[in-house]
């Protein structure tokens, strides 16, 4: 055969694998308003960028027939990108194709491509969206998966692993998105669970719709298991290329540096946002926006766990991770997940060169039954694990509360943060002050002719006492008592003044964190 005819050749049979599992099964998943998985990866990447490989892999399947089946690239494609010119490895499962079942060859493409992803040091993107393990290939589908999870487990504070779930991903292949950094849903499209209703109708003769079970706002907002929700596929490709901005490509390099830009004063003012009476309420995301560059805030898990807020900005053009809690919501108490979300966020951070802002004010961890048998211990031992064991620079910023395990918990100076600043309105105690009140001078109240009078003085001379930062301040537990507006100028002075920081705990294979 000449070149011509050759190439000609290879056109015809890469026409043949493009085509995925063809016209009827294409229009099926557009019917159900998915895109296709080859559209998506170009939505996602930058124009022209995608690059493929594998596209001739096919299935070594025999039993029930599938020998005389022909599944194009076995249901997954894989190659290499770039998102802002940032190189990623990218693979997405093609449901039109065996509904995107993973056989053999289909789980060999994907470890493949992550294993390129390991060597050449660049964040990976899992794009899901699959009936599960291809039950016709039987122990190599479970293989596998297994495959894929030890190398996820590998790459995990290596590489950034990012996982959207944009279909079905049912019963262990949740697994591999869980074991993955973070998880992206979207609306009406995701469907994330161990097992589907007709299993659990079966058992426990519960019915419950998908949807109810394991859709997109449920992984959002009620389990933890996603970190980005959005109502499009073209949202969610969006918040995945802001994501991308703000993190490193690797655990070795540290994110890309912006232009610095000054926040937007006129819509975020920290003396307008923050209240004068120290009860009232305010959306502390308002303060991050006052205090990052361009008041830029891309928040990580809005809605799970919102009494206490994770995300990245810039200060100076470099990326911080800020972890504040939240004041709109059980008045930024730590709880079972609310430790969770902070305590993973900090782990990430730490594992890529991330330099955390912690913004306190918190009356403490959240008392109750539910939280006590929901094992808030546990869970909150997470954050002092997670904030002790990072490296990264770590800065404090006591804003108002710092009551109890609060104060200690929200990265203080004995858990090492390198820098704490407090502002005036700070009150860092045991305790708040009606209950310290109630309790230290509970003789004196109840003897008293006029306990509520009595009550009140006392609330009155221990807000004089502790309810400020000057004591802290005493004892250098806190650096600086700044004002609220000089907050941008120390951490950025700050930040800069860590550059170089460097810590080597003792020598140990890992810790045991409580898990
Ligand atoms: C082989 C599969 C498949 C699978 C779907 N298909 N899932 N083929 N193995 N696991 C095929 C279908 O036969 C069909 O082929 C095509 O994909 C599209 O599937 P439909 O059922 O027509 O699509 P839909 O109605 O949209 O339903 C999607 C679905 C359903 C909800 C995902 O297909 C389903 O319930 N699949 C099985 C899910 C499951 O139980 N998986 C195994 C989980 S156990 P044709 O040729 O008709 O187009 C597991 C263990 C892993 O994953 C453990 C790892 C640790």
């Amino acid at each position: 055969m000449s070149i011509k005819q050759k190439t000609h050749d290879l056109k015809k049979r890469m026409k043949g694998a493009l085509e995925g599992g063809g016209e009827r099964a294409i229009e099926k998943q557009k019917s159900v308003g998915k895109m296709t998985a080859r559209e998506r990866i170009i939505a996602l990447l930058d124009p022209k960028s995608f690059h493929e490989y594998d596209l001739f892999v096919e299935h070594a399947a025999k039993d029930f027939d599938m020998d005389k089946k022909y599944l194009p690239g076995d249901g997954v494609i894989t190659g290499t990108g770039t998102i802002y010119g940032y190189p990623v490895c990218i693979y997405a499962q093609d449901f039109t194709v065996a509904g995107g079942s993973l056989g053999y060859m289909h789980a060999k493409k994907i470890t493949k491509i992550m294993d390129h992803a390991m060597r050449l040091k660049v964040p990976l993107i899992g794009i899901n969206d699959s009936g599960g393990a291809r039950i016709q290939e039987g122990v190599n589908s479970l293989a596998g998966y297994g495959e894929i999870f030890y190398r996820n487990t590998q790459a995990s504070g290596v590489i950034p692993q990012i996982s959207v779930i944009l279909g079905p991903c049912a019963g262990g292949a949740v697994y591999s998105p869980a074991l993955t950094d973070f998880v992206f849903v979207v609306q009406n499209i995701s469907k994330m669970f161990i097992t589907g209703p007709e299993v659990i109708k079966t058992v426990l003769g519960e019915e419950i719709s998908m949807e109810a079970l394991g859709g997109a706002r449920v992984h959002a907002e009620k389990t933890g298991n996603a970190h980005f929700y959005a109502e499009s596929e073209q949202e969610c490709f969006e918040q995945i290329k802001q994501l991308i901005s703000f993190i490193p490509w690797n655990n070795m390099r540290k994110a890309l540096t912006y232009l610095k830009k000054e926040p937007k004063q006129e819509e975020y003012n920290i003396g307008k946002i923050f209240p004068s009476d120290a009860k009232q309420p305010y959306d502390v995301r308002d303060v991050i926006r006052a205090i990052g560059d361009d008041s830029a805030f891309l928040e990580v898990m809005t809605l799970f766990a919102p009494n206490i807020v994770i995300g990245f900005s810039r200060l100076n053009g470099e990326t911080v991770g800020f972890v504040a809690n939240q004041p709109l919501y059980l008045a930024g108490v730590l709880d079972v997940d609310s430790s969770d979300k902070a305590a993973r966020f900090i782990r990430y951070c730490d594992a890529f060169n991330i330099p955390l802002v912690t913004l306190v004010d918190l009356p403490g961890y959240l008392p109750g039954v539910d939280q006590e048998h929901a094992g808030v211990i546990r869970h909150g031992a997470k954050v002092l694990y997670a904030y002790s064991e990072a490296t990264v620079p770590k800065i404090t910023v006591i804003v108002r509360k710092a009551y109890g395990g609060g104060y200690i918990g929200m990265c203080s100076r004995h858990l090492k943060a390198d820098f704490v600043f407090a502002w005036p309105t700070a009150e860092i105690a045991v305790m708040g002050p009606e209950g310290a009140a109630n309790i230290i001078f509970k003789n004196e109240i109840n003897s008293a002719e006029d306990p509520d009078k009595v009550r009140q003085l006392k609330i009155k001379e221990y807000k004089k006492k502790f309810a400020n930062p000057y004591v802290a301040a005493a004892y250098g537990y806190v650096d600086a008592v700044i004002e609220p507006t000089e907050t941008r100028d120390f951490l950025i002075h700050a930040l800069e003044i860590s550059q170089h920081k460097s810590e080597e705990g003792p020598k140990k294979k890992h810790g045991i964190p409580p898990f």
